[in-house]
């Protein structure tokens, strides 16, 4: 039998990345963040909270992938009508952070940051990029990916 590497990308081209695990390493607790692959239009993505309910629950989250990216892009329910969508890639090396309740938890050497991007535990000192997220009033999230990302 011959072992193929699952790469990031074989993982969520095979259907088994539909639900991405994160763990709390030290409690031995695990959580689950949907991944929905979702093609940007004009430069937008748009989220109806009908097709993703966990964006209209308190503390909720959703990893987006974007076909041909590598890098996905996490939202996360900040309070009413209020998200944050970010770059998960650490900035302290480019480890992929995991969101943990209220905190972003890097798994490589335990950077932690606010659901907002803001740097609360080093070694990292910038805080996760993040991307313009609004609420339509037809109730539909709308990440604006180009030109405006920054910091959060
Ligand atoms: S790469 Fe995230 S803390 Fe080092």
């Amino acid at each position: 039998m011959t072992l193929v590497p699952l790469t990031r990308r074989r993982f969520l081209a095979t259907g088994s990345g539909a639900l991405a695990v994160t763990c709390l390493g030290a409690l031995g607790a695990c959580a689950t963040v949907p991944v929905r692959r979702i093609t940007p239009v004009n430069g937008r993505i748009e989220l109806p909270l009908l097709q993703h309910p966990e964006l209209a629950t308190s503390g909720g989250a959703l990893r987006v992938q974007v076909p041909g990216s590598d890098t996905p892009i996490d939202v996360l329910v900040l309070g009413t009508g209020q998200y944050a969508a970010l770059s998960p890639i650490c900035t302290h090396l480019g480890c992929t952070v995991e969101v943990q309740g209220a905190y972003l938890v890097c798994p490589c050497h335990g950077s932690t940051y606010e659901r907002t991007g803001k740097v609360v535990r080093g070694p990292a000192e910038r805080p996760l990029r993040r991307y313009p997220a609004s609420l339509s009033s037809s109730q539909v999230v709308i990440i604006e990916l180009e030109g405006t990302a920054g910091d959060a």
